[in-house]
This record gives C-alpha cells, sequence and structure tokens, in this order.
C-alpha cells in the first residue's frame, strides 16, 4: 500500500466506510456513492489513481494519522476534537443528525429522547450527541443499518443518524419516520494526514474546481433528489 509520502508517485489510498449511502456503500463489490465519486474526481484533477478501503467509521482517524491511508472521505462531520488530530479540506455539503423513530413513538422532538434507548453507529458524530442526553441508553452498533434494524425489533426507542442515511433506511423500511425537528447541522470535509498541506491545498484546489464548474453539485444531485 502506498503512502502519503508516495502520493506523488500517482496514487491516493483512500479509506471510508461503506455503510452509509447515499455517501459510500456497496453495490456489486465496488464501493459507490457521492463520496466515491467526488474522490474520483479530486484524484482524476491530480493525475493521480485512486484506491479505495472499506473499515470501521472509528478506524479511519487512526488510518490517516498513521499513515497507512492519504486520506478519509466517509460523510465525516468537521469537529473540533477530530481537528486536533487530522486536518480538514474545505467543506464539500451540508448535514444534519435526525432522529429515526418508528411511527406512533411518543417520541416527537430531541427532547423526548430523555431517558429512552437510543441507537447510533460507533464513534459518530450521532454517538457523541446522544452521549449528552439525559439518562438515555446510549447503544452502539459498527453499521448505522444494524441500528436501524434493532429500532425495527423492538430493541431500541430512537437512532440519531445523518440526515440522508436515514432517508435512504426510512425508505428501505416499512413503519419508520424521521422527526422534523434536526439535532444539529453539521457540515462535511475531507481529512488528510496533520501538517500534510501539500495534498490539504492540492485538494483544496480541485474542491474548489470542483464547485465552480457545477460538478460537485451534479454528483450530489445524482444521488440526493429533493
Ligand atoms: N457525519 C457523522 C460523523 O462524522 C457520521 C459519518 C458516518 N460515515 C460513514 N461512512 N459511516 O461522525
Amino acid at each position: 500500500t502506498k503512502t502519503a509520502e508516495s502520493a506523488a508517485g500517482g496514487k491516493l489510498v483512500m479509506v471510508t466506510n461503506a455503510e452509509f449511502p447515499p455517501y459510500e456503500y456497496h453495490n456489486n463489490n465496488e464501493i459507490v456513492g457521492i463520496d466515491a465519486e467526488i474522490a474520483k474526481a479530486i484524484a482524476d484533477k491530480l493525475g493521480m489513481e485512486l484506491e479505495i478501503q472499506d473499515m470501521a467509521f472509528d478506524s479511519l482517524i487512526p488510518a490517516v494519522q498513521s499513515g497507512k491511508a492519504d486520506f478519509t472521505a466517509a460523510g465525516m462531520t468537521v469537529n473540533e476534537d477530530r481537528k486536533k488530530n487530522v486536518d480538514f479540506t474545505d467543506t464539500y455539503a451540508k448535514a444534519a443528525q435526525v432522529i429515526i423513530v418508528k411511527e406512533g413513538s411518543d417520541i416527537v422532538n430531541p427532547d423526548g429522547l430523555e431517558g429512552k434507548k437510543v441507537g447510533v453507529q460507533t464513534g459518530t458524530t450521532g454517538d457523541i450527541y446522544a452521549d449528552d442526553i439525559k439518562d438515555a441508553a446510549v447503544q452502539r452498533f459498527n453499521k448505522g443499518m444494524d441500528a436501524v434494524m434493532a429500532l425495527t425489533q423492538d430493541k431500541i426507542d430512537a437512532v440519531v443518524i445523518d440526515r440522508e442515511p436515514a432517508t435512504v433506511f426510512v425508505k428501505d423500511n416499512t413503519g419508520l419516520k424521521i422527526l422534523d425537528e434536526a439535532f444539529t447541522e453539521e457540515e462535511y470535509a475531507i481529512a488528510v494526514k496533520k501538517g500534510n498541506t501539500e495534498l490539504l491545498e492540492k485538494m483544496n484546489g480541485a474542491i474548489k474546481e470542483l464547485k465552480d464548474s457545477g460538478e460537485l453539485q451534479k454528483i450530489i444531485d445524482k444521488y440526493i433528489t429533493a
């Protein structure tokens, strides 16, 4: 595996957690989605090859820190804590944490989560927020979809997760709904190894071009229909 040091040699290694439609998911042994396409478009602009590896969400930042990967694109929310460990590019999408419940649930807004069993994907911002809910029993899952399955089986009362995957999961499973009131607003960015300003600047240049040309919005619109 090539690392950041050899990135100039022509290959970029990206790590992601492909359990997060429509940003990254498996389709016929391939990792596809918004992040995969944006990363490919960036690599093309830099004249580099792209390799995508799949791993647990909470292993992504360590993989970038250790140099096992050049960057992670994973619907990753920019926050102060993560900024201590990696450098983020300019943001490329807006996001929000939302609440999924069963239809007919007595939970009607974020306050209603108090004292409830709340499912999240391990290490995500949903996990961080759920942690602050008074008297809630937080259950952590490797995949967001596993949390949604637990909800359909009444093992938990709600799932806190990003809006776009929530929309996909609710569409694929009957009897679920997303509450109107979102938990938080967030923004996604790509993360590189701390101090790798060369790659960071190159990627920011490519992201700006993709924004200015409308190509970035085109990729997002291909997967998210308003
Ligand atoms: N936006 C949330 C975060 O940064 C969840 C991201 C989950 N991404 C994934 N590929 N599973 O923590």
